[in-house]
């Protein structure tokens, strides 16, 4: 992983892909180039069988690499036509979104959607990483507040992270939540231990994604602020942090003032879960916490 201006010239040799809205913004044109689609409709097999139709044509090699320009749907569905084609070439990932540099791109965790079903296919195949954040200059704010909901993630998980980000330097944020990623994957590359600290505010969060159709940044904002009330109502934390994050939360974006039984009975589709118990990491130590559903609404509708 490395930070470093993105500089077109210097992959000439390399297959690139992005997408439209990336190739006109930052002029990534030539023989070389690849677009898909944008965003989540880049993500299913029609992408990738082109993409593969693409390499073969191009004649790429074992030991060539393929650079994704772009956000995390470019990343995803890159990363997982490398990961097959051939049994595997490298990847080198340029991340666009601040959810990308923070998140998608670091770990090795590819997907594309299937039936409505997102990210029901996929692989783990570790790619290089290129940070450059002077894409953030032309992205748009709901993007920029989706990174935000994982960045204030890394800020609780660790302190360190915090102490850098209350210094307001983005590049110095970014880097070191990327690097926290990186070596807690290194650890736990397939997701069977620590790794899955970094699901704080998802559970609640996906399950508001999904019955409020709201974007993925918002619904963990949301989620961090009701499983950070989880651990205080559990004795897991004090008041005093409680109102800390809360308050943290709440300056990012409004909270959806309640939740409802919909929104909780849909935190039982989370892919975490065993047979009926709600599967959380909640702090302040960000161990993993397992409920069943009536105590989750006794806790958190009354
Ligand atoms: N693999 C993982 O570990 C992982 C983790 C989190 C999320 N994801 C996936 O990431 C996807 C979301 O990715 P995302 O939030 O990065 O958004 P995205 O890749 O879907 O991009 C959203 C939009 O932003 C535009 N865009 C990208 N960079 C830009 C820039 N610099 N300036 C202007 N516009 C720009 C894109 O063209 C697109 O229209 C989801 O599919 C999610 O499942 C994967
Ligand atoms: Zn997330």
């Amino acid at each position: 992983m490395q930070l470093a201006k993105f500089d077109l010239s210097n992959y000439k040799d390399c297959l690139i892909v992005t997408d439209g809205k990336l190739q006109e913004l930052y002029n990534i044109y030539g023989d070389n180039i690849f677009v898909i689609p944008r965003g989540e409709l880049a993500k299913n097999f029609t992408t990738v069988q082109e993409l593969c139709s693409w390499f073969l044509s191009k004649n790429l090699r074992k030991n060539q690499t393929v650079v994704a320009v772009g956000g995390g749907s470019v990343g995803d569905t890159v990363g997982f036509a490398c990961s097959i084609y051939k049994r595997g070439v490298n990847v080198l990932h340029v991340p666009t979104t601040l959810l990308a540099m923070v998140d998608s791109s670091i770990g090795g965790k590819t997907a594309i959607d299937l039936d409505g079903v997102k990210n029901a296919v996929g692989s783990f195949h570790l790619g290089d990483v290129l940070l450059d954040v002077d894409f953030l200059n032309t992205l748009p704010n709901d993007q920029m507040q989706n990174g935000h909901g994982e960045i204030l993630k890394y800020r609780m998980l660790t302190q360190q992270i915090d102490d850098i980000f209350a210094r307001c330097n983005i590049q110095d944020t970014i880097w070191a939540c990327a690097k926290w990623k990186q070596a807690v994957c290194e650890i736990d590359p397939f997701d069977q231990g620590i790794r899955q600290r970094l699901n704080f505010g998802h559970t609640i969060g996906h399950a508001m994604e999904l019955t409020l159709d709201i974007p993925h940044g918002l619904a963990v904002i949301n989620g961090i602020y009701y499983e950070t009330l989880l651990a205080y109502k559990l004795g897991l934390c004090d008041q005093n942090y409680l109102n800390k994050w809360q308050n943290e939360a709440t300056k990012l974006t409004n909270i959806c003032p309640t939740l409802t039984e919909t929104m909780l009975d849909a935190t039982l589709q989370d892919k975490k879960n065993d047979n009926d118990l709600v599967t959380f990491v909640l702090p302040n130590k960000f161990e993993r916490v397992q409920l069943p559903l009536s105590q989750l609404k006794d806790l958190l509708l009354n």
